[in-house]
């Protein structure tokens, strides 16, 4: 019985994740087009000179300008474990294919990325932020005392190419753990 079930699911499951990725796209078009329940107006340049960007190069040029300023995506719908887990995870292949089997065709970086689905190797995008492995960073505990992710990554949704905002260093951590009145006992951050 659960051998037949569970294949269904999974269509279902993925019948879903792409209605409710055009959904988004529709909402947020809709959104530009009649200018209304737009927070801000933000527009993502066209053109933008890639070599005077900071932050490292990666293997496909995916823009958070676009996608989480111009139509507004939620960091959460990307970064799914944010709020559970110490890594906020980035998105799979099929989480862009969501919208990009239609979205973007003839664009040659959205050609990259159907030419990965095909070929199912998973993208290698390239690490931004990295503490030394002697530091213990949990998102969720962040996240969910209301921290915002641009207090400390900056303005992401209006990166071409996303770069690190803050230092990283003991220093910063620390200060916010005073400012706020939280713990600041060694072993809570050090293994
Ligand atoms: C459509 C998917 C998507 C959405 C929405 C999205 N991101 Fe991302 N994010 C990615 C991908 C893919 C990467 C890896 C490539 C890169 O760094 O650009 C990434 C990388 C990052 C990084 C750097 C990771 C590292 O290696 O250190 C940060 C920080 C980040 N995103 C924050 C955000 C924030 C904040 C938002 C919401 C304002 C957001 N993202 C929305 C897909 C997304
Ligand atoms: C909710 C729908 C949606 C999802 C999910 C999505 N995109 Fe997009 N993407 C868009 C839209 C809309 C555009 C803008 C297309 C346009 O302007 O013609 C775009 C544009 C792009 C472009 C072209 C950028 C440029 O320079 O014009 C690339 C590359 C891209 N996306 C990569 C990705 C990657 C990689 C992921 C997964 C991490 C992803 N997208 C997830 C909707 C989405
Ligand atoms: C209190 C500061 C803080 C907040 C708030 C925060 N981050 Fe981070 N983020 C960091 C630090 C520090 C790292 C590096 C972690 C490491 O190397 O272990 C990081 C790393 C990341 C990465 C890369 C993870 C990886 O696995 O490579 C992503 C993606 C990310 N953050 C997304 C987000 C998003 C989305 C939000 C908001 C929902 C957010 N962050 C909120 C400090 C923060
Ligand atoms: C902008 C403010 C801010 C920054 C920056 C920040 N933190 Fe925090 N941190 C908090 C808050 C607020 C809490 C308490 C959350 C709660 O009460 O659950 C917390 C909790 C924690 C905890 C859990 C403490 C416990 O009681 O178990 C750890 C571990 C931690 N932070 C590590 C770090 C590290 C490592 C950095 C730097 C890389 C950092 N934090 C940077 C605000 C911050
Ligand atoms: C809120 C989190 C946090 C707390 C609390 C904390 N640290 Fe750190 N510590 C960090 C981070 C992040 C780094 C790595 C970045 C850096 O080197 O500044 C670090 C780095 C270090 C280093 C390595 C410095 C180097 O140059 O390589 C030492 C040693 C250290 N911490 C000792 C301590 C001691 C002792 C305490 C208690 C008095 C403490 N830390 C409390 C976050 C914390």
């Amino acid at each position: 019985m659960t051998r037949n079930v569970q294949p269904v699911i999974k269509v279902i499951a993925a019948l879903a994740l792409v209605g409710a990725a055009l959904y988004t796209v529709f909402q947020a078009v809709q959104a530009q087009q009649t200018n209304q329940n737009t927070v801000g107006t933000f527009v993502a340049p066209v053109d933008v000179d890639t070599a005077s960007l900071a932050g490292p190069v990666q293997p496909i040029f995916y823009r958070h300008d676009i996608h989480a300023g111009q139509y507004q995506m939620d960091c959460r719908y990307c970064h799914y474990a944010v709020e559970i887990s110490s890594s906020p995870g980035l998105p799979s292949v099929d989480t862009c294919m969501g919208c990009h089997l239609i979205v973007g065709a003839g664009n040659p970086e959205v050609a990259k990325l159907q030419q990965a689905a095909q070929s199912g190797e998973p993208i290698e995008w390239v690490e931004v932020h990295k503490l030394p492995s002697f530091v213990r960073f949990p998102h969720m505990r962040h996240v969910n005392a209301e921290i915002t992710c641009q207090e400390c990554h900056g303005a992401v949704e209006e990166m071409a190419q996303v770069y690190q905002a803050s230092s990283l260093k003991m220093g910063w951590c620390l200060s916010c753990h005073l400012d706020k009145g939280v713990t600041t006992d060694c072993t809570v951050c050090h293994y």
